[in-house]
């Protein structure tokens, strides 16, 4: 089947949003609902791993009872989603449900392998069999799918950033799990005709992140005392992107978009991990100071920069991401509305105005994860 050039934006009546019970997916689901002009419906399909936080959504379920629907479900499973094509008449796939944390995949690859390409093959086929091949004509539809800088591989101090022409050189298990994925998409549109757009997007950070990502890690091993663990040297670059900004671009995505085609979403914003850390310990100096936090002063620790630990580097860790979103600017008119001091003040004001979320997050299976991770306990092992 030729593939198409079209620009038509898809219907967007009913929405199935997969992984929206996790980080960036249930920022999105709030941006549509409170940002986007969107009038549709919004059924948000998650397995609820250990990533996921359904309360995330509480308020938006409560306010919307009509528009807002959670399912819980795994992706993988085929059956499944051909019901919720049919139950629901889907007419536009935003796909975010992964595994999506690098030192998991070196641990235990197989979730990653799992959910992330069988579960994005098993998505398409039941997009597929809905929108096009039990139909005489196509149903109106669009499938967008959420993915990573990581599949570029690293980048070497000098080189120009990533655009969407870069080839694909994924180093971890979790970077090639998501190359597969897109690699499906591509072949889903240039086979069966699908209209496909793929997002390939930098390092988010803000709200509802769940604390085994660096930033929200730090900001609460810090307030709790614990070491902040910086992998190998800090020098890392990571090229940082504040959530809301993502969820924008993906709706210009969604209803400008190009289908068949990628767009680059980035920051603009690079950093070494060494810097990340410091300025976060700096800006809770201001926010919440370490002299008048007992758990640091009880053991005579005078700033969160004292807590700064160096670890062993992570096996294959990429030197440096950042992002070429020119396309995106060009054909989208997309440009990142926060900056990293903005983005910045309000991820800190978010975890500091939630801890009964961040304690809940915290206990549990997270402290098992933590014990494997990071083979020591993580109360306070200051550096000098
Ligand atoms: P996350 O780990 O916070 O959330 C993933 C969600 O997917 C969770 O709610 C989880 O329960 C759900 N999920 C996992 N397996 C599932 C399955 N088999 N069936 C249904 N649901 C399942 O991840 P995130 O940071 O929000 O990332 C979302 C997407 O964005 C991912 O595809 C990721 O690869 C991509 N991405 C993330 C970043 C980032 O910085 N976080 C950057 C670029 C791209
Ligand atoms: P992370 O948030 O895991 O995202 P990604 O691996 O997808 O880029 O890590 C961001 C950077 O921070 C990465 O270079 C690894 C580094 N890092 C640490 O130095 N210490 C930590 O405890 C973690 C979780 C990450």
């Amino acid at each position: 089947m030729a593939p198409t050039d079209q620009t038509t934006a898809p219907p967007l009546r009913s929405v199935l949003v997969t992984g929206g019970a996790g980080f960036i997916g249930s920022n999105f689901i709030r941006y549509l609902f409170e940002k986007a002009p969107f009038e549709g419906k919004v059924i948000n399909l998650d397995k609820l791993t250990y990533a996921a936080n359904p309360r995330n959504l509480e308020d938006i379920a409560e306010k919307f009872p009509e528009r807002y629907v959670f399912v819980q479900g795994d992706i993988c499973n085929g059956e499944m989603l051909r019901e919720i094509f049919e139950t629901y008449a889907i007419d536009t796939v935003v796909h975010f449900a992964a595994e999506s944390h690098v030192d998991r995949s070196i641990l235990g690859p197989t979730d990653f392998i799992q959910t992330n390409i069988v579960g994005t093959f098993q998505l398409l086929e039941a997009a597929r069999h809905y929108w096009i091949d039990t139909v005489q004509s196509p149903r109106p539809h669009r499938f967008h799918h959420v993915s990573t800088d990581e599949v570029y591989g690293t980048l070497s101090p000098e080189a120009p950033p990533f655009t969407e022409k870069h080839p694909y050189l994924p180093n971890s298990p979790y970077a090639a799990s998501k190359a597969a994925s897109d690699h499906l998409i591509r072949a889903y549109y240039r086979t069966y005709g699908l209209h496909t757009t793929l997002s390939n997007c930098s390092n988010n950070y803000g709200p509802y992140q769940f604390p085994e990502k660096l930033i929200p890690l730090i900001i609460l091993n810090a307030l709790e005392g614990k070491s902040l663990p910086i992998y190998g040297d800090g020098l890392n670059i990571r090229d940082w992107l504040y959530v809301e900004d993502h969820c924008y671009g993906i709706w210009l995505i969604l209803t400008l978009g190009r289908i068949g085609e990628t767009y680059n979403i980035g920051g603009n914003n690079e950093r070494t991990n060494l810097e990340i850390v410091r300025t976060l310990c700096d800006r809770l100096e201001e926010a919440a100071p370490a002299r008048e936090n007992t758990r640091l002063r009880d053991r005579n620790i005078k700033s969160y920069r004292d807590l700064i630990t160096f670890v062993k580097d992570r096996p294959g860790h990429d030197r440096r991401y950042a992002i070429d979103a020119s396309k995106a600017r060009r054909e989208l008119g997309y440009k990142p509305r926060e900056s990293f001091q903005t983005g910045l003040t309000k991820t800190l004001q978010w975890y500091l105005g939630h801890a009964k979320w961040c304690q809940e997050v915290r206990d549990g299976s997270y402290q098992d994860w933590i014990a494997r991770q990071y083979g020591e306990p993580t109360d306070a092992t200051p550096t000098p």
